[in-house]
């Protein structure tokens, strides 16, 4: 078995792409000036950030008036939230079980608060029926929020129809598009949401840089205050060499959103194919085939995703058991208990996200470990576990 790396993680992060490091570095030295600054200097960094934000509007289909850069996908998930609330001046939210915790978490705290939050489940494929949000719609109810792709399972939403539902009742749509962007189209000229939310470090740009779309005549209420950066809507000194890379990564990915899905989708289709037929007793958690491309979440009995995942790193391929930002949390995976897995069945849970640049040669060794490492933690165990 090889020893070279394998990453499988990228929904947790991707490495900075080549091209968008060389189009950062200038702005870390020589082209340091603050975009408000009114010299040549700052008129530099001014104009780069001008640039990013019509790559950014490019890659969502919107206009460049209507994005907002902001410290990440976390940033950008609050900032929405916060700002329908406060001026629509109501006190209800809408928004699903299997939310990233960036939308999950602050839902929980707002309900601390004496807000009230109507938690939409899904189905054991991990898919949202649109007719629940409809249902769940009430007259305090200032926000929706339903993400684009689900961070652990791939799964897609339907957003198109959750928009127009959101439309017809008059009421605010925020999608956390943080998964899905650059891995499938996403147009904001095609779906009607108010408040769309990516980050660069999911495409191949750098860490704690993200966007928020706000649609052009929404109200808006910044979440940061201070400053007048962004036209009053984000407060602070623009991270300009980061906004840089995430213009660049954003270009790239526009272009090659369309072929993601053909090459990334195939690797990932390849990889399961091998594990599937290679192995009993394991599935696939999510709808087989409405996912992003890259993802593959999958349950095999009688392991515990830990020791598989240890077992995998010493191979030097890394994997995700639950999203990274509950990794180390001895609690199964919310998502995968809100559609139907059992704690014993969460815990044996493994997320493998593929990336752009991945070989068939590294899909093909990482499925041969993880077949091996599952054969070899499952002879370990007593007859008495084995569930059949
Ligand atoms: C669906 C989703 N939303 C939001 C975030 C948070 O983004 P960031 O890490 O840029 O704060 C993530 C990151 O994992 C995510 O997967």
């Amino acid at each position: 078995m090889s020893r070279r790396a394998i990453y499988l993680d990228h929904n947790a992060t991707t490495a900075v792409l080549p091209e968008v490091a060389r189009e950062m570095v200038p702005f870390l030295s020589v082209y340091y000036g603050n975009p408000s600054s009114a010299y040549s200097l700052g008129q530099e960094s001014k104009q780069a950030l001008r640039s990013a934000r019509r790559r950014v509007a490019r890659l969502l289909g919107g206009r460049e008036e209507e994005i907002l850069f902001t410290g990440g996908g976390t940033e950008s998930d609050n900032t929405a939230l916060w700002s329908a609330l406060r001026t629509s001046g109501k006190r209800e939210l809408v928004t699903t079980l299997v939310e990233h915790p960036a939308i999950y978490r602050l839902c929980q705290e707002l309900e601390k608060d004496g807000y009230r939050v109507r938690w939409i489940p899904v189905g054991a494929d991990g898919r949202l029926d649109p007719a629940e949000v409809a249902r769940a719609i009430g007259s305090e109810t200032a926000v929706v929020s339903v993400m684009t792709a689900n961070n652990e399972t791939g799964v897609l939403f339907p957003i198109r129809e959750v928009s127009e539902i959101c439309r017809a009742h008059g009421v605010l749509f925020h999608t956390d598009a943080v998964q899905a962007t650059a891995k499938v189209p996403v147009d904001v000229s095609e779906i009607p949401v108010d408040f769309l939310s990516v980050s660069a470090h999911k495409f191949g740009g750098p860490k704690g840089v993200g966007a928020l779309y706000v649609r052009d005549g929404v109200p808006f209420r910044p979440f940061l205050w201070g400053g007048s950066q962004e036209r009053g809507r984000r407060a602070g000194t623009e991270n300009v060499a980061a906004i840089v890379g995430m213009g660049r990564a954003a270009e790239l990915a526009a272009e090659r959103v369309e072929q993601y899905g053909a090459r990334v989708g195939k690797l990932r289709d390849r990889f399961e194919q091998a594990i599937l037929s290679g192995l009993v007793d394991v599935r696939i958690n999510g709808h087989p085939t409405e996912r992003v491309p890259n993802t593959s979440n999958l349950c095999f009995a009688n392991i515990e995703s830990e020791a598989l995942l240890l077992e995998l790193d010493r191979q030097g391929i890394q994997a995700s058991g639950g999203s990274a930002c509950s990794t180390g949390s001895a609690k199964p995976s919310r998502v995968l208990v809100a559609m139907g897995l059992s704690p014993r069945e969460a815990f044996a849970s493994v997320r493998f996200s593929l990336g752009w640049n991945q070989t068939e040669e590294e899909i093909d060794l990482a499925a041969a470990a993880v077949i091996e490492a599952v054969c070899r933690i499952r002879e370990k165990l007593p007859a008495s576990v084995l569930t059949r």
